[in-house]
């Protein structure tokens, strides 16, 4: 039997639909939480619930909260000859807003225009008018803030301060998975918030996905190397800005606007990656 294991911490409803539709396709899953897990070094099982297992091919769904601690289990399995989807240089990678926009940018890709500050002083020397704050690690919009380039307190770990984008409360999520977008969705902010995150209650609704905008996501996961991603695309005056490429991307409102599962595609892409 194949076994598939999925690193991940919190047990999220997009995280049991992958494990239902691993099943499904005949799979043994199990679940790997980067911190309970023991790993040697160089050896291809790792032991959990007091057993040691081999994987015949890892998933990720690292979250923010265990990013180190699931990137070095990402690297182990990689290191050992295990296909693993999202490789752990690009989840480390698409975690950090910064080094996102570094890398896009580099391949031509428009992102809005970031500084990066850690300090409120250099920020004097800005010129942006109003400017968006936002933590390099995070999501779901908390603490992504609006306000004049030196009056917002910037995060700890480094702050993205951004040129604010007049996108009028609305942008873009396509999933993609496999080098292919298995669904989209408009998000429409709540009214009163300019942030189109669902957990910040934007409705989300069906959207079709012209040509341009399908290279574009393809394009985005191809320079950061993640297979799974969804990426958020803003719109303005027919010119489109990459806000984030989402390496574990939650998908609960596409699926109940698009009316797709997009777990099966993603089991889908799992089965096809451990047969080589
Ligand atoms: N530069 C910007 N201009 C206008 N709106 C923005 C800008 N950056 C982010 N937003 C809005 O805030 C939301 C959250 O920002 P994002 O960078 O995606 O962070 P998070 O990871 O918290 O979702 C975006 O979906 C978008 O609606
Ligand atoms: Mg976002």
């Amino acid at each position: 039997m194949v076994r598939a294991g999925i690193v991940c911490h919190k047990i999220y409803y997009e995280n049991e639909l992958i494990e239902r539709a691993l099943k499904e396709r005949g799979l043994e899953v199990k679940r790997l939480d980067p911190r309970k897990v023991l790993v040697e070094v160089g050896r291809k099982e790792v032991l959990l619930d007091g057993s040691w297992m081999g994987f015949d091919v890892v998933l990720s769904r690292v979250e923010r909260g265990v990013l180190l601690e699931g990137y070095r289990l990402l690297k182990h399995f990689e290191a050992v000859g295990i296909p693993v989807i999202n490789k752990a240089d690009a989840v480390l990678l698409c975690q950090d807003k910064f080094l996102t926009y570094v890398a896009l940018r580099r391949e031509g890709v428009k992102v809005p225009r970031t500084f990066l500050a850690y300090e409120k002083e250099p920020l004097n020397f800005v010129d942006l008018e109003e400017a968006v704050f936002k933590p390099v690690v995070g999501g779901k919009g908390m603490g992504v803030r609006k306000g004049r380039v030196n009056e917002v307190d910037l995060d700890a770990m480094g702050s993205c301060v951004q040129e604010f984008l007049p996108i009028g409360g609305r942008d873009s999520r396509c999933l993609v998975v496999g080098g292919e977008v298995v669904g989209a969705i408009e998000r429409i902010a709540r009214p009163g918030e300019w942030r189109t995150n669902i957990a910040l209650g934007a409705v989300a609704c069906p959207y079709r996905v012209d040509r341009e905008l399908e290279e574009l996501c393809l394009k985005c996961c191809e320079v950061v190397g993640l297979d799974v991603a969804g990426v958020d695309v803003g719109e303005v005056d027919g010119e489109r800005y990459v806000f984030e490429v989402n390496p574990t991307p939650l998908f609960k409102g596409l699926m109940q606007a698009c009316r797709i599962n997009p777990a099966e595609k993603i089991a889908d892409l799992v089965v096809k990656r451990c047969r080589g």
